[in-house]
């Protein structure tokens, strides 16, 4: 059954007569979304931050494939959550609407797997805009 909450996701790790693990993720008949694109982050300064914005309808699920990201989240209820994504085998789920900031270590990698094609119109880049969505939710 999905299960469409923000969430952690293990995602296999498997080995073989072969060096090293290999991890990966498929379209199942209990799979999150359909994946209609992929995108991924890197050569981002040790330190530095980004996001800021949330979606009102993507649902994307987010591997980080080298080094460390963590990942900062506010829904409509104001309610805040991190994840420190830092293993290929761990995967974070992202359900709309949530705000998020992305704080990544040198020579990370992140990789998105998404559930729509790029839209600049499903972003909501203010944060006095999400602000109001949540007063909207909430009453
Ligand atoms: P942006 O969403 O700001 O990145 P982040 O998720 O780190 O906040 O995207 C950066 C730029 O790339 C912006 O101009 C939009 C563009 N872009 C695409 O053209 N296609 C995509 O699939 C994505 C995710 C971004």
């Amino acid at each position: 059954m999905k299960v469409e909450m923000l969430r952690l996701i293990d995602l296999p790790e498997m080995l073989g007569n072969v060096p090293g693990k290999l991890s990966f993720y498929q379209e199942a008949s209990d799979a999150l979304f359909e994946i209609r694109r992929a995108y991924w982050i890197y050569d981002v300064p040790d330190g530095a931050t980004r996001g800021f914005h949330a979606h009102t309808e993507l649902k994307q699920l987010l591997v980080c494939m080298a080094g460390s990201v963590q990942i900062d989240l506010e829904n409509l209820r104001g309610e805040q959550f991190q994840f420190t994504l830092d293993r290929p085998s761990k995967a974070l789920f992202i359900t709309p609407v949530h705000w998020r900031t992305m704080k990544f270590r040198q020579d990370s990698v992140l990789m998105c797997l998404a559930s729509e094609l790029y839209s600049e119109d499903d972003c909501i880049r203010d944060y006095q805009a999400f602000k109001a969505l949540q007063v909207k939710a909430n009453t």
